[in-house]
């Protein structure tokens, strides 16, 4: 095909693993009145054999001509911890760096209005991600999303996500090129006046802490995280911030990857 260069961007579908589970028995569902196969909890009549997918991953990647398959689609962690097998064929095969994943709440009152596993399923997700990611020598993350002011939540369920983030702390990011870091503090502390790149301490403070509500905190984050969302302005894939559209779309690969490196080890 033309213009295709071998890498499949979602193999996927409304679910990135409900391939091909179903009710293990048709008169069952037939009659079933649950809404939900998988909420409040997994239903004990689902088939939830993740073998098929297993088979098509495999089948896909070894096709002539593809070189990578990634996997976009929403992930269902709950049904993907009940196969260790499946989990490790996602993360060592087909997780291109990051997987966006969405335990959308920490707190088990939002969690209930979406009908969202809660987020003993997503540590083991975690769990399992780094450890099998870890065995084949892939630095790899997660990116889990989370949902401010869903209908139902409270002032508390707030303060709760809040904190739940927090205690998350960024910091784990070092800074470990050497040989840009300096120009990665130069062009954080004071931009690149040649290219009218402001200053990024002038919006995100001096220290990488930011200011709350306006201005994001980046200190300590992952260098291949604020690498790839600079990239991702650049190239208008991410396009909510136009301050940042700006910033980035005069920066070039090394000015990008030299102030990704210098802020990973901002504290
Ligand atoms: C004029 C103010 C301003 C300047 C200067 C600025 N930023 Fe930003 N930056 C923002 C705003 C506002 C956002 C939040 C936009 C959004 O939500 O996408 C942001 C977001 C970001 C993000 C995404 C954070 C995340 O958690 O996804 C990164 C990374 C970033 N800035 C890096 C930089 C770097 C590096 C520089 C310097 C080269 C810089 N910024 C300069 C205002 C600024
Ligand atoms: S909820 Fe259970 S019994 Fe009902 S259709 Fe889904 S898997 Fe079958």
């Amino acid at each position: 095909m033309e213009g295709f260069t071998g890498v499949i961007s979602d193999l996927g579908g409304p679910t990135a693993n409900m391939y091909r589970m179903a009710c293990k028995s048709e008169t069952i569902e037939a009659s079933c009145r649950k809404l939900s196969c998988v909420y409040p909890g997994i239903c004990e009549n689902l088939n939830t054999d993740h073998t098929a997918l297993i088979q098509l991953y495999r089948k896909a990647r070894n096709t002539k001509g593809i070189k990578k398959v990634l996997i976009g689609s929403g992930l269902r962690y709950d049904l993907a911890v009940t196969s260790p097998e499946y989990v490790k064929e996602l993360v060592q095969h087909h997780v291109g760096g990051y997987l966006k994943i969405a335990p959308e709440h920490s707190e088990e009152n939002v969690l209930s209005k979406m009908m969202k596993p809660g987020m003993g399923s997503y540590n083991k997700f975690k769990e399992m991600f780094d450890r099998f990611s870890k065995e084949v020598g892939k630095e790899q993350y997660l990116i889990p999303y989370f949902i401010a002011a869903h209908p139902g939540t409270t002032d508390e369920d707030m303060l709760n996500v809040a904190a739940y983030l927090e205690k998350q702390a960024p910091g784990n990011g070092t800074a470990k090129n050497k040989a840009s870091i300096e120009l990665g503090q130069k062009i954080y502390r004071g931009g690149i006046p040649g290219k009218n790149v402001a200053a990024c301490a002038g919006c995100h403070a001096p220290n990488g802490a930011g200011i709350p509500a306006q201005y994001p905190r980046l200190a300590g984050q992952w260098a291949e995280y604020t690498e790839a969302q600079l990239v991702a302005y650049r190239s208008g894939e991410r396009k909510n911030s136009v301050q940042m559209t700006g910033v980035a779309s005069r920066m070039s690969d090394a000015e990008i990857k030299a102030v990704s490196d210098y802020i990973a080890g901002l504290r």
